[in-house]
């Protein structure tokens, strides 16, 4: 039912008669003459009737936007000073000939041209409308061309693709799991995965060597701009191999990513360890696009008479930091007061500041509600230390240090942005040399990966000093995010059973892990690996900042999918074959 598409359309095709098929993008009566934007995937085509085409500029005249048309006609030059150069169909139209129409449509809820009008919610629910606007069918004929291309790179680096089950048992990634109850075994229930991670890691010691796989991922868990409660994974895994061949093959599909894609070539991919992330930048996913660092100051702070500093500083579980912001000082009253909310936010319980004025006059060159509480050596060597200079303002953070990084960090970026320093380019980076536990509330550990991450050393070394174990994991960053995350595994079935032990999972490792603890002991592999968020990345490259805009059919911040209305309640009838009663009374009193 075509010719040609409408977005292909060019001066080249001047004087042929075509055919089209689309959607009416615009309707404009133009007293006497109509103009159709007709609307197709690769783009928009005008399209002119006029009075003495009798038949089709009467149907011309019924036609509203987002009905269904078959067009005939010839193109022509669009008439001197007509021409859109904004439209890349601007420099001609199409003289309709004949016009069907295949099907008419409602009024749509929203204009599909004026999105930023519509709210969030009448997208989703209308989801298949708002995926017509161009924007949306760029970013995910853009993801098709980003997946296209990995598997190319992998599977002309030995790569095999294997599919892994979703209906599965618990992955430990740190989310909470979707569960599927069995109708076959009453009582009992599947996890989706939250990774394929153990799957891929029974591929090693099946000896197929290299693997990948565009993977779903399941994970309940609170839902950001840059999180999806199912979204796709890069998943990478391979034997015989050191961290550096891991991180070496992902730089390279990044790289041939972004120059068959973007047509762009990556920078270098600095390595900074995770404890000076965490110091310079208070984040383990920096974003090197912004040049502010935290400094540390605790050592001049021990003895100050003020305890808002000195605590932490006397004590090595917190931090004392100073982050400088150039030109900072002619920030207002209201917009650092604005800033210690911000940082509130993160825990923090001020945000103590140093305007710089005027250096060359010592102390009364500044302006500070703390100078009275600091010996004026001490506020001066901050400032040396620090390099402040006119004109600049330097905040401050003190508290425990999870406390000082997350404020003070995400104040970086807000800073960085705000003062225009955050610069417009790539900036990719790895982290490495990860602890392998971080410390729970309940004063436990967690794995900060997961509990397959080979650690540094012996399973003895571990045992006696599991607070300061290293491990072989390295993340990948993009400015600011999380692009993806791997490590070198566990390959023998002590170091897996004195994490375990470490983790204070001893019998229900054994319950939830025994197949692998088995596994382990018949001849695994050394191997290691990665997974790259494949949403986030498409999210960096369309240049969008929420993920929900590069998946066809993505949740809202509370996991429902508009739509569709799921989840939704199922009837007595399925609920009794899966041997399910539903609680309603603990439900109302819950909520
Ligand atoms: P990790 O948990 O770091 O590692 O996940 C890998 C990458 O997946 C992306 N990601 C998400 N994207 C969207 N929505 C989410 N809810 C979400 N959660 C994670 C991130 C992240 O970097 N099995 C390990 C990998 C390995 O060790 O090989 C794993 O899943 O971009
Ligand atoms: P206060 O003596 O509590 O009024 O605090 C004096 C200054 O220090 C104010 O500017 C506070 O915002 C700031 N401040 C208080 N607590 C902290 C903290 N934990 N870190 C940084 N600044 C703080």
């Amino acid at each position: 039912m075509r010719s040609h598409y409408c977005g292909t359309l060019s001066a080249e095709h001047v004087g042929q008669d075509v055919e089209i098929s689309g959607w009416v993008h615009r309707r404009r009566d133009h007293g006497g003459v109509i103009f159709l934007d007709v609307r197709d995937r690769t783009g928009i085509v005008q399209i002119v009737y006029d009075p003495d085409t009798e038949g089709p500029f009467a149907t011309a005249e019924r036609v509203r936007n987002e009905f269904v048309l078959h067009v005939r006609g010839r193109v022509r030059p669009r008439p001197e000073g007509t021409v859109n150069p904004d439209m890349a169909t601007g420099e001609i139209e199409v003289l309709g000939v004949e016009l069907d129409i295949l099907n008419p449509s409602a009024t749509p809820p929203f204009q599909l041209d004026e999105h930023s009008e519509a709210g969030e919610d009448v997208r989703l629910r209308y989801r298949y409308l708002d995926l017509r606007r161009p924007e949306m069918q760029q970013r995910l004929k853009l993801r098709a061309e980003i997946t296209s291309c990995v598997r190319r790179v992998l599977e002309e680096a030995g790569y095999w693709e294997v599919e892994t089950p979703t209906l599965s048992r618990t992955t430990p990634e740190g989310a909470r799991d979707y569960l599927v109850p069995s109708r076959t075994h009453p009582g009992q229930f599947f996890a989706l995965p939250q990774s394929p991670q153990i799957y891929k890691q029974l591929l090693m010691m099946s000896g197929f060597d290299k693997y990948y796989q565009i993977a779903r991922c399941y994970r309940d868990e609170d839902l950001r701009h840059d999180r999806q409660p199912e979204f796709t994974q890069i998943d990478i895994e391979a034997s015989f191999v050191t961290a550096a061949d891991i991180m070496s093959l992902t730089e390279n599909m990044l790289r041939r990513l972004f120059r068959e894609v973007l047509d762009t070539d990556l920078p270098e991919f600095p390595t900074l360890a995770w404890n000076d992330a965490m110091r310079r930048f208070g984040s383990d996913r920096p974003d090197l696009r912004n040049p502010l660092e935290l400094v540390d100051i605790a050592d001049l702070m021990g003895d100050v008479e003020f305890k808002v500093f000195q605590g932490p500083a006397n004590d090595p579980r917190s931090r004392v930091v100073a982050l400088r912001a150039p030109g900072g000082a002619s920030l207002s009253r209201k917009v650092i007061d604005d800033y210690a909310e911000f940082v509130g936010r993160y825990g923090a319980k001020g945000l103590a500041y140093i305007k710089v004025n005027a250096l060359a006059d010592g102390i009364s060159g500044l302006q500070s509600p703390i100078l009275k509480f600091l010996p004026d050596a001490v506020a001066l060597q901050v400032l040396e230390r620090v390099g402040a200079v006119d004109g600049d303002v330097v905040f401050f953070g003190a508290d425990k240090a999870g406390v000082v990084n997350d404020a003070m960090g995400a104040l970086r970026i807000e800073l960085g942005r705000a003062l225009g320093l955050t610069e417009d380019r790539w900036a990719p980076c790895w982290v490495v040399d990860w602890p392998m536990f971080s410390e729970t509330r309940d004063g436990g550990l967690a794995a900060e990966h997961h509990p397959f991450t080979r650690p540094v050393g012996t399973p003895q070394a571990l045992l006696a000093n599991p607070k300061e174990a290293r491990a072989d994991a390295y993340d990948v960053v993009l400015n600011g995010y999380e692009l993806g995350g791997g490590s070198l595994r566990v390959h023998d079935a002590e170091m897996q059973a004195a994490i375990f032990e470490a983790m204070n999972m001893g019998q229900e490792a054994q319950n939830k892990f025994g197949f692998l603890l088995d596994a382990l002991k018949f001849g695994c592999p050394p191997h290691g690996g990665i997974a790259l968020g494949l949403d986030r990345l498409v999210m960096l490259m369309t240049g969008t900042a929420a993920i929900r805009d590069v998946i066809a059919f993505p949740k809202t911040q509370t996991a429902a999918d508009l739509m569709m209305s799921a989840p939704s309640e199922v009837d007595e009838h399925q609920l009794r074959e899966l041997h399910l009663r539903i609680r309603r009374e603990e439900q109302q009193a819950g909520h």
